[in-house]
């Protein structure tokens, strides 16, 4: 599987059978990344919430390309009701698609759309695809349950947010990472905006502090996981 990080919480992953699932596509209005979204193509895209930044070009992504939309219910019945094709889940569920297996989980932030709709419960997202599991966080702050999450979900990747003000910042989210015990913490959700201004090598060198590895993605940049 490949892992194509765009910046923010965007994140597009390229399965073994060559599925291409996209995660949070905020691409045309994030200053940080150089792909647009006619650049890209979907056969699924995955929501954690509803925030613009989040929710981003979802829709003219899926006008061009018509991906199965999968996200909590009321999100979910928003993007049905703009007339693209959606699987509702909630969280603590789990299902199988074609490309793998993808489970929702807590976060603690909120979710109304762009214009004003409730989004549902933010959630976070463990998908287990070509024998990996990744942790999608979402937006959220730190909780305790995310040592459970990672007990039963063993996590090969986590990806969480270090930009602070919404989110974690770098020293809860070393926290976080301490509580999941991924394989490898990649950072995301910092330097999109000035808010959220954040070191990722100094998150970096603190979760190696505790024992842990980390892997900072360039913007753009694909890896083979
Ligand atoms: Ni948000
Ligand atoms: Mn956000």
């Amino acid at each position: 599987m490949k892992l194509r990080y765009f910046s923010h919480s965007a994140f597009q992953i390229t399965t073994e059978s060559k599925k291409i699932v996209l995660i949070d596509p905020f691409l045309d209005g994030n200053p940080t990344s150089s792909v647009k979204s006619n650049d890209v193509v979907a056969d699924y895209i995955i929501l954690t919430h509803a925030h613009g930044d989040h929710l981003g070009d979802a829709f003219k992504i899926a006008g061009r390309c018509n991906p199965m939309f999968i996200c909590v219910n009321e999100l979910a019945n928003y993007c049905a009701s703009k007339g693209f094709k959606a699987h509702n889940m909630h969280i603590g569920g789990s299902y199988n698609f074609d490309f793998g297996r993808v489970k929702f989980t807590i976060a603690h932030h909120g979710s109304f759309t762009p214009d004003n709709y409730y989004g549902g419960e933010a959630s976070g997202v463990v998908l287990s695809i070509d024998g990996k599991n990744l942790y999608h966080t979402g937006d959220t702050g730190l909780f305790l349950d995310m040592k459970l999450i990672g007990e039963i979900n063993p996590i090969d990747y986590m990806l969480l947010p270090i930009g602070d003000n919404f989110t974690m910042g770098i020293n809860d989210a070393v926290k976080a990472v301490e509580l999941v015990n991924p394989k490898f913490a990649i950072p995301m959700h910092y330097n999109t905006f000035p808010v959220i201004n954040a070191d990722p090598n100094e998150f970096k060198q603190n979760v190696e502090k505790i024992g842990k590895k980390c892997i900072v993605l360039e913007f753009g940049q694909e890896i083979e996981l």
